[in-house]
């Protein structure tokens, strides 16, 4: 598979994942405008290649205003914004504008830079969680319970709680993964069905609300997720529907464990309590394939993610840090675990 998301030498180029699993297509994005628009109807989307657009974006609007920092700051500032709730979008660009005063160039390398290194970022990372998740469950073919997408489509390559997922696979640690579709624009049905068929890795798909019924049941072993944004006492931002899993997995004592580079660790924020949810717009809600499902006028709620406290949740597995639940009231990785894995 090609990157996710790389630079052709003037351009960006995405693998449009609002065409998949029906159509795989390369997009060439030329301006931020651009980029802006495939990032607002999730043509690339997923916290990590979110990452990678905001440098990619600077470096773009930095070869368009060679002269003019203050064109590029600008167009940097409407790229940041298009999507608040990943930490990593705004992470990338100011990556990039870090580099502005040393001329296009430094800019375009600083995105080949985090291009290069997320591939191995989330190898290492995968390795380490897939160490927690064994840990926490023993060294046997496990039912993992993932929603959304935090596979190679979400990353510039190889993914994140997918990653993880692809280690465990390795290892002969998994006996299936149990896929939540994700509505309202289904990533778990559209992308992660996808990328795991062409792993080989088992896997079923299930409605959102089958997911905390199948944990009741004890039909899971362990629920592996990404994150959006994790803040400094471990609370985490993710797809909407990830904090009713938790709930469930507390309930029945099945480990829970977030996956996710460094950039996605917010330390301007305390706790989950700040982090900003984007609201989505209605039709995803009332329509399903084009198809309306509901009365055409009608108010909806549609947040696109969802906060998960630290007390929910197993192990935050970072690049660099491990956080376990509970770290709450020290903001810090400590030893005590609070789940103990459902023999
Ligand atoms: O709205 P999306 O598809 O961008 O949401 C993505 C997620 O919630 C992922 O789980 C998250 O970005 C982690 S990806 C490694």
């Amino acid at each position: 598979m090609l990157r996710t998301i790389d630079w052709d030498g003037k351009a960006v180029t995405i693998i449009d994942q609002s065409a998949l699993p029906g159509q795989y297509r390369t997009l060439r994005l030329d301006t931020v405008d651009e980029l802006i628009d495939a990032i607002r109807r999730l043509a690339v989307r997923g916290a990590p290649a979110l990452g990678a657009a905001g440098a990619l974006g600077v470096a773009l609007a930095a070869r368009r205003h060679p002269q003019d920092p203050g064109a590029v700051r600008e167009e940097a500032e409407r790229l940041a914004a298009a999507r608040p709730t990943a930490a990593n979008l705004r992470w990338g660009v100011e990556h990039g504008l870090a580099r502005l005063s040393r001329g296009a160039n430094a800019v375009s390398q600083a995105a080949h830079q985090v291009l290069e290194e997320d591939e191995r970022t989330n190898r290492h990372l995968s390795q380490r969680a897939a160490d927690v998740i064994t840990e926490q469950c023993g060294l046997r073919p496990l039912r993992i319970l993932t929603i959304c997408n935090s596979g190679a489509l979400a990353a510039v390559a190889w993914g994140t709680g997918v990653g993880a997922i692809r280690v465990l696979a390795g290892r002969g640690a998994v006996n299936e993964v149990l896929v939540c579709e994700t509505r309202p624009l289904l990533q778990g049905a559209r992308l992660t069905i996808w990328e795991l068929a062409q792993l080989g890795i088992p896997h079923r798909l299930c409605i959102d609300s089958a997911g905390p019924a199948a944990l009741a049941r004890g039909l899971v072993d362990c629920v592996v997720v990404g994150a959006d944004r994790i803040t400094r006492n471990g609370d985490v931002a993710n797809k909407i529907g990830t904090y009713s899993l938790a709930c469930a997995a507390a309930l029945a004592s099945v480990p829970f464990v977030v996956v996710a580079p460094d950039e996605t660790v917010d330390q301007t924020m305390a706790s989950g309590a700040e982090i900003p949810i984007e609201e989505r717009a209605p039709e995803e809600v009332r329509s399903l394939g084009g198809q309306v499902l509901t009365l055409p006028q009608t108010p909806t709620f549609n947040p696109a993610f969802d906060v998960t406290p630290i007390s929910l949740i197993t192990a935050v597995v970072t690049t660099s840090t491990t956080f376990r639940g509970n770290a709450a009231a020290t903001g810090s990785a400590v030893t005590s675990l609070q789940y103990s894995p459902q023999s």
